[in-house]
């Protein structure tokens, strides 16, 4: 059955010319029907250059907006409408128009996990894999407003040694639930294992890492170390591409409870379907792609 459902969807994909996104923290299955897998940053660049007329992005709903502002001549089809990302709603756009009203003289760097109509607010976007360069060629003397991720504002504020930064109160409800006991305990259990940190955990456990980077830098950093063993601290979809690629390397999750709702809600039977019906079409307004579009081109030309 299961198969037969794959075997579906690559006809429709041919039928439709569409290309499959899927971010790494998406259920294996899908991962492995998909195109290509990555981070939000190599989604949002294949999303721009892709020669498809339908792109079908496995992830949640800020990620398939940016595919749409980006490509604008394309059908861009989530395949399960609801999945959102609860941090993306943490800051809306009147709340950073209030913030940006009360500094008017700061600049606004918006975490790529927010709305469209967020984006069309902001100065520059960026992602977890380029947040601290992205931020480190702001001039030194601009007061920075940093929306939504506090967590993620603490990493790049800390890194830089930023102090006229200052940070929204938003975070990943998943990423929130890793405590830096956890870790403790984890690294009794598989001593001398390094511990990888995604920048949205709390700075506590940071702070704690051996190495802090998105999806993407710890798929590439696991898969480069002479480690044999690693300590995984982020979503556990992760898990899948990493086992892939590294069949003889042995990896712990954190906690097995770091697993996203959200992700998990699009599944191969939606994909079909999503292919099939032509919907959940994702679509952004016409002014506010292109006022959202300026923050994102000026985030892809940094890195
Ligand atoms: P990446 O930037 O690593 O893709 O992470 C996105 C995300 O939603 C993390 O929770
Ligand atoms: Fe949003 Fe967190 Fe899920 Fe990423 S893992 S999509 S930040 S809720």
């Amino acid at each position: 059955m299961a198969d037969a459902l794959v075997t579906r969807l690559q006809t429709l994909k041919k039928e439709r010319n569409a290309v499959i996104l899927a971010h790494s923290y998406q259920p294996a299955d899908i991962q492995d029907a998909a195109d290509y897998v990555g981070d939000s940053l190599g989604l949002s660049r294949l999303a721009a250059d892709t020669d498809a007329d339908v792109i079908l992005f496995c992830g949640v709903h800020f990620m398939a907006e940016t595919a749409a502002v980006l490509s604008p001549g394309k059908t861009v089809l989530i395949p399960d409408g609801n999945a959102g990302c609860p941090m993306a709603n943490m800051v809306t756009p009147r709340q950073l128009r209030e913030w940006r009203e009360k500094n008017p003289d700061a600049v606004v760097v918006t975490y790529v996990n927010s709305s469209a109509r967020v984006k069309a607010l902001s100065d520059i976007c960026c992602t977890s894999a380029n947040a601290v360069e992205v931020v480190a060629t702001i001039p030194k003397d601009k007061r920075v407003l940093f929306v939504p991720d506090r967590n993620l504002g603490h990493y790049v504020r800390t890194k830089l040694g930023r102090e006229n930064m200052e940070l929204w109160n938003g975070f990943c409800p998943t990423h929130e639930r890793m405590l830096p006991e956890m870790a403790v305990e984890s690294r009794k259990q598989h001593p001398g294992a390094p511990l990888m940190v995604h920048p949205e955990c709390r700075p506590e456990l940071v702070a704690m890492a051996d190495f802090v980077a998105s999806t993407t830098g710890i798929i590439k950093h696991c898969h480069e170390s002479p480690e044999r063993e690693f300590i995984i601290a982020t979503e556990i979809g992760i898990l899948h591409p990493l086992r892939k690629q590294n069949p003889d390397k042995v990896f712990h999750p954190l906690t097995v409870v770091a697993d996203c709702p959200n992700m998990k809600l699009n599944s191969i039977e939606k994909m079909v379907w999503a292919l099939e019906d032509m919907e959940p079409v994702v679509t952004v307004p016409a002014d506010i792609a292109e006022q959202a579009l300026q923050p994102i081109r000026r985030m892809l030309e940094i890195g």
